[in-house]
């Protein structure tokens, strides 16, 4: 398994460019399903879980071409759906698998998908998303760990009004998708507001939904009988956005970042002024931070959009080791989002785990060691350690990061990072 080695202590200096939101893409690759027409996206970004979407659809039968591979182009034609079955060995590696399973159901009548499992951050359990496409009138029946949702009678979902026990975000996604061709309308309340699924609701629309209520936790769809090609960018990824003004702060250097949406991160921003990182926005698309070597604490708790995203807190917590004084870091979306908290221990971070909170002391002298990262976001947080930390790190199974993160050597190295990926026979 590839591995990244990280001499820190030099500040980030230069202009990094941000890629397609990995977490807008996956939903809307999976939207295609829902119509027999081309749908062409750009700005998809070239990492693991696009690829892995990729290979699901078309094993759903779906054409799915790129200019070349990977690519940041992608048209996806379902001409027609095989009983769609979405196969574990395909789905246990990446759990936003489970975004085929509204579309298909709701096109073709019937859909076969893996239940995902858990994952190291959670139980991260679809049993809203399951009940959900049940009020719709689908079958379900769960055997031999997959899901089988069959659409009632006539082949179509009936529009049902649906309260989410809990905020989901590819559960609001999975049913905005199934009610766009469901009989009659749906109510979908208590809906995640992520800018994600707004980026969903203008792709849908493209393709002739019938859709009110963007950005609002209540969405209403009138279904329609079918829905047709259609040619859509996703939006810039605000968590790779987010994670270079971290690097730029907890490095003391002077970053500009450019082809991001400012507008998505305003809880982010926020904070990390608040922690002392000086932060412009010179215009809609570009974001600079000024590092500086005065960090303040600053208390944090992740919270479903527009609050400070849970996808942020690894990254956040390495920046909470350097600052001054202590900050509670409040993890409510996840159980077990903190195993980048140990690693960092290890390279001398001062931080203490109750329950969900962490208590990070600082700033603590962080050096260089081994590390492993767990998951994708953990994996961050451990790079943006190491890019501060004195001597060399070397994270273990990047696979993780390569994920959702584009090119992270790469960009790192053109703003000054001592970084290197570090090649192993088994890839
Ligand atoms: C999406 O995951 C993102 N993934 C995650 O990003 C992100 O961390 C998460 O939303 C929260 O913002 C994609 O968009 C592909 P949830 P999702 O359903 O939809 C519980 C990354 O790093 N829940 O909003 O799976 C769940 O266990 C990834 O890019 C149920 O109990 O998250 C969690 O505690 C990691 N039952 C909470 O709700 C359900 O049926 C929020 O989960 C569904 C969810």
């Amino acid at each position: 398994m590839d591995r990244f080695q990280i001499r820190g202590g030099k500040p980030l200096h230069g202009t990094v460019t941000i890629s397609g939101a990995k977490n807008s893409a996956l939903p809307a690759m999976a939207a295609a399903l829902l119509t027999a027409e081309p749908v062409t996206l750009h700005n998809i970004p070239m990492v693991r879980d696009i690829i892995t979407m990729a290979r699901l659809l078309a094993f759903m039968s779906a054409r799915v071409t790129t200019t070349d591979f990977p690519a940041a182009d992608y048209t996806i034609e379902a001409a027609t759906l095989n009983g769609a079955v979405a196969p574990y060995e395909l789905v246990k590696t990446m759990r936003a698998s489970i975004l085929t399973l509204g579309p298909a159901v709701a096109r073709a009548g019937i859909a076969h998908v893996s239940l995902p499992g858990g994952c190291s951050i959670g139980a991260r359990p679809v049993d809203l998303h399951v009940a959900a496409l049940a009020k719709m009138g689908a079958e379900i029946s769960t055997d031999h760990g997959y899901i089988r949702a069959k659409a009632p009678g006539n082949g179509r979902l009936k529009g049902a009004h649906i309260i989410f026990e809990k905020i989901t975000v590819t559960g609001t996604e999975n049913l905005l998708m199934a009610a766009t061709l469901a009989e009659g309308e749906t109510n979908l309340e208590n809906c995640a507001r992520e800018p994600e699924v707004t980026d969903l609701i203008h792709l849908l629309r493209k393709m002739g939904a019938e859709i009110h209520g963007d950005d609002t936790s209540t969405l209403r769809i009138r279904g329609v009988e079918k829905l047709h090609g259609a040619i859509h960018s996703v939006i810039p990824d605000r968590i790779e956005a987010g994670t270079f003004l971290v690097a730029g702060a907890i490095t003391g250097g002077d970053l500009t970042i450019t082809n991001c949406a400012p507008a998505h991160l305003g809880a982010v921003i926020a904070k990390l002024e608040k922690a002392g990182a000086p932060i412009e926005t010179p215009n809609a698309t570009t974001l600079r931070v000024r590092g500086t070597k005065a960090l303040a604490a600053a208390d944090v708790t992740t919270e479903e959009y527009p609050g400070f995203a849970t996808d942020m807190q690894a990254q956040y917590m390495a920046l909470a080791t350097q600052a001054e004084g202590t900050s509670v870091i409040t993890e409510t979306i996840f159980e077990n989002r903190f195993l980048h908290a140990s690693e960092m221990m290890r390279m001398g971070a001062n931080i203490s785990i109750e329950g969900r909170r962490a208590v990070v002391r600082g700033p603590a002298k962080l050096t260089g060691t081994t590390v492993q990262a767990s998951d994708l976001r953990a994996s961050a947080g451990l790079v943006l350690a190491g890019l501060v930390a004195s001597g060399e790190t070397i994270i273990d199974r990047v696979y993780h990061i390569d994920r959702g993160y584009e090119r992270i050597v790469e960009k790192l190295q053109a703003v000054g990072a001592d970084i290197e990926r570090l090649h192993s026979k088994d890839g």
